[in-house]
């Protein structure tokens, strides 16, 4: 940005706070007293959680030792041993990983020359990479994208419970809030180019024509996902893409995944306890499939996209896209759900606070949400600085999912924030809410 872009000190002492607390979650996510919980695969569908720690110190080497400063690498070799794309999750285990104890050893020691590089880095005129401190707000938010992984690891992990977290805030007025509410048809600002740590695929801002469209109020609870179970949803092709009809039947899908029924009642495991299904909390780890299954026998769809983006940042009073719901104020413990603070959503109709200017609820936050889109770039798109963070994804494979989880931190994830995956994936913190088309007014 220019000469009137942010005070220096200010960027870095950002920066150097968000690489703290990304660090102080991946020393709690790490810290087990057996370390062969590191080492060990605990699903095929991730990584040792041992592979993460070197791989989040290998990218800061990468990006912030070699790319802004210049520096020689510290451990050479081990790049390609760290590289998600040229080994699968499934193949990790076998590779020649550092052990704990080197790990966090060679984490530890990046982290000390980054703060030194942080101390004199240029925050403008240094080139796109370090303007605004971007790659250090880039690298902090890879931390926090892994910790979210992590978080996924230990969900899907056997075995006792190794985390814990106070209970999330109540909502106290849910039963008092219209199911549903209309966003008028028109355009919006979608996207940004004036967000300084935003990632390549949220760039850059464009106008998008959305048509008026209804959207719920609050995102689909356990309790309306049973009923959806309990009318035979998982045995009626009817609501189901054919993909999702041929995975329910493979595998026998008749739930999302962590739920069990035990008797007349579901229960769920949830961080290695077992507990019934609340059913005033949002639906999680469910799939795309799942998602649309469910609002097709709502008589509904999912939102795309940009009416999920219009919904979260649209302000009708000025007709401006907001950072957030609720305005353009960083996200605070009463705004919304984020960063590992409780590890688990809260009931539906929380946060008053984080509500958008129309009403609608827990739009960041608690769960990620599905959208009907496929991950594709916006118009003006260009990779930055790799092309392996988005573009590679790009096409009908991925679909998009907005407003982060309770698993994200808040530099991870903002009202432009895109996160996708495949349409089958259902560890990951999924849920969604439904919406359907207006008539023009
Ligand atoms: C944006 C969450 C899909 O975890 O695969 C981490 C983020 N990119 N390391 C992922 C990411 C490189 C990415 N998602
Ligand atoms: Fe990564």
């Amino acid at each position: 940005m220019s000469a009137a872009g942010p005070d220096p000190v200010v960027l870095r002492e950002r920066a150097a706070s968000a690489l703290l607390t990304a660090r102080e979650r991946t020393r709690a996510l790490t810290a087990f007293a057996d370390e062969r919980e590191l080492t060990t695969q605990h699903s095929p569908l991730m990584s040792p959680l041992v592979w993460d720690l070197a791989h989040i110190g290998n990218q800061e080497e990468l990006w912030l030792l070699r790319a802004v400063a210049g520096h020689e690498a510290l451990r050479p070799g081990i790049d390609s041993v760290y590289d998600a794309f040229e080994h699968s999750r499934a193949e990790r285990p076998t590779l020649p990983l550092l052990s704990p104890g080197e790990a966090r050893g060679y984490v530890a020691e990046v982290r000390g020359r980054v703060l030194d590089v942080l101390d004199s880095a240029p925050v403008a005129g240094g080139g796109p990479l370090v303007e605004d401190s971007f790659a250090f707000g880039m690298v902090a938010q890879h931390e926090q994208q892994h910790d979210e992984t992590m978080l996924i690891t230990h969900q899907l992990r056997s075995g006792p419970a190794a985390l814990t977290a106070p209970e999330p805030p109540p909502a106290p007025d849910a039963a008092l809030m219209p199911p549903e509410v209309l966003v008028r048809g028109g355009p919006f600002t979608m996207g940004t180019s004036t967000e300084p740590w935003a990632l390549d695929n949220e760039r850059p801002a464009h106008p998008r024509f959305v048509p008026s469209f209804f959207i719920d109020t609050l995102p689909v609870s356990n309790g309306a996902y049973q009923l959806f179970i309990e009318d035979g949803g998982y045995d009626d092709p009817r609501w189901w893409h054919p993909e999702g009809w041929e995975q329910v039947r493979r595998h026998g899908l008749a739930a999302p995944l962590f739920w069990r029924r035990e008797g007349s009642v579901w229960v769920r495991r949830r961080f290695g306890v077992v507990e019934p299904v609340p059913p005033a909390e949002p639906v999680l780890h469910v799939s795309w499939y799942e998602a649309g299954a469910y609002a097709a026998w709502a008589g509904r769809r999912l939102p795309t996209e940009a009416e999920w983006e219009k919904a979260a940042r649209h302000d009708p009073a000025t007709g401006r896209s907001m950072r957030y719901p609720w305005g353009d104020e960083d996200p605070g413990p009463d705004h919304a759900n984020l960063g590992q603070r409780h590890l688990r959503p809260a009931p539906v109709g929380a946060y008053a606070r984080g509500a958008s200017p129309l009403g609608v609820r827990q739009l960041m936050g608690d769960v990620w949400e599905w959208t009907s889109s496929d991950f594709l770039p916006y118009p003006g798109f260009r990779a930055f600085p790799y092309r392996e963070y988005s573009e590679v994804f790009f096409g009908d494979r991925y679909k998009v999912l907005r407003g982060g989880c309770f698993a994200v931190d808040p530099v991870a994830c903002r009202g432009t924030f895109r996160n996708w995956d495949l349409p089958v994936r259902r560890q990951i913190f999924s849920g969604f809410r439904t919406a359907r088309d207006a008539e023009p007014s």
